[in-house]
C-alpha cells in the first residue's frame, strides 16, 4: 500500500523524534520537579537555534509559498515568540557563543518542506507542553509560554497538511526522498544543538 508523503514522514522520522525526546535538557521539560531555571535554559537553547535557522528559513519559505501559493498557510516565525517568554521569565536571551544551525536549506530547496514539516508538527507535541507548564511553573500564553501555547498553532499544522498534501512537492520518489532527508536533517541539527547547549551551560 502506498503511504502519503505525510505518512511516510512520520514513520521515517520516528526515531528522530523519539530520541530527541529523550534529550536530558528537552526531556526535563515534562517533569514534574521541572524548575523555572530550568525551563528557562530549554527556551534560550530554543532561541538560539530558531533566532540561526530563521535568518534563512523565512525568506526561504515565503519563496517556496510564492512558488506554490496556499489559501491558509503561512510560516509564522517563532524567534520572537521565543524571545519575549525569555524575557517574561527573566533569563537572558543573548550572550552564549554557539555553533551555527547546520540545516542546509540551498540549491532547489528539496530540503525545505522536510524542514517545515518537522517545526509545524511540533506543535503537535507542543499541546502537552503547554498543559504541563501551566500546571508545574503556572506559565501560560503571557506569562512565557507564548511558543507552546496551543491556540496560536491551532490553524497552521492543518494548513500546512492541507498545502503540503496536494502534489507540489513529491511527484517523484526523488523529490519524496529529499522532503526525508530535511526533516531527517531538522531532528538530529536539533538534537545536536541541544547537546552541545548543555555542554555550555552545565561547563559554565
Ligand atoms: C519533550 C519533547 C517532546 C514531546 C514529549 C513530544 C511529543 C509529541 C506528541 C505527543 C506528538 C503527537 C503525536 C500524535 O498526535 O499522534 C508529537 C508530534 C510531533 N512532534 Fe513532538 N514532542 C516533543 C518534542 C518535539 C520537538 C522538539 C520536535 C521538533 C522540533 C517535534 C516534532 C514533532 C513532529 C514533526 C510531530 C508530528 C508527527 C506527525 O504527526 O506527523 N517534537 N510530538
Amino acid at each position: 500500500m502506498d503511504l502519503s508523503i505525510l505518512e511516510q514522514l512520520r514513520e521515517q522520522t520516528r526515531p528522530a523524534h523519539l530520541a530527541l525526546e529523550t534529550q536530558p535538557l528537552l526531556k526535563q521539560l515534562l517533569s514534574s520537579r521541572l524548575t523555572r531555571a530550568e525551563y528557562g535554559q530549554v527556551l534560550q537553547a530554543m532561541l538560539a537555534f530558531y533566532q540561526s535557522l530563521e535568518l534563512e528559513l523565512v525568506p526561504a519559505a515565503a519563496a517556496l509559498l510564492r512558488r506554490h501559493p496556499s489559501p491558509d498557510y503561512q510560516y509564522l516565525p517563532r524567534a520572537p515568540l521565543l524571545a519575549d517568554d525569555c524575557r517574561a521569565l527573566g533569563c537572558a536571551s543573548a550572550g552564549f557563543i554557539h555553533p551555527p544551525v547546520e540545516i542546509q536549506l540551498g540549491g532547489r530547496g528539496a530540503n525545505l518542506p522536510g524542514v517545515l514539516y518537522v517545526i509545524e508538527g511540533s506543535t503537535q507535541g507542543g499541546k502537552f507542553i503547554a498543559k504541563h507548564l501551566a500546571h508545574t511553573l503556572g506559565v501560560s500564553e503571557d506569562s512565557g509560554a507564548s511558543f507552546f501555547h496551543n491556540q496560536r498553532w491551532a490553524n497552521s499544522w492543518p494548513a500546512f497538511r492541507r498545502w503540503f498534501g496536494t502534489d507540489w512537492a513529491h511527484d517523484r520518489q526523488a523529490e519524496i526522498d529529499s522532503v526525508i532527508a530535511g526533516a531527517n536533517m531538522t531532528f538530529s541539527a536539533l538534537h545536536t544543538h541541544f547537546d552541545h547547549w548543555q555542554g555550555l551551560t552545565h561547563g559554565r
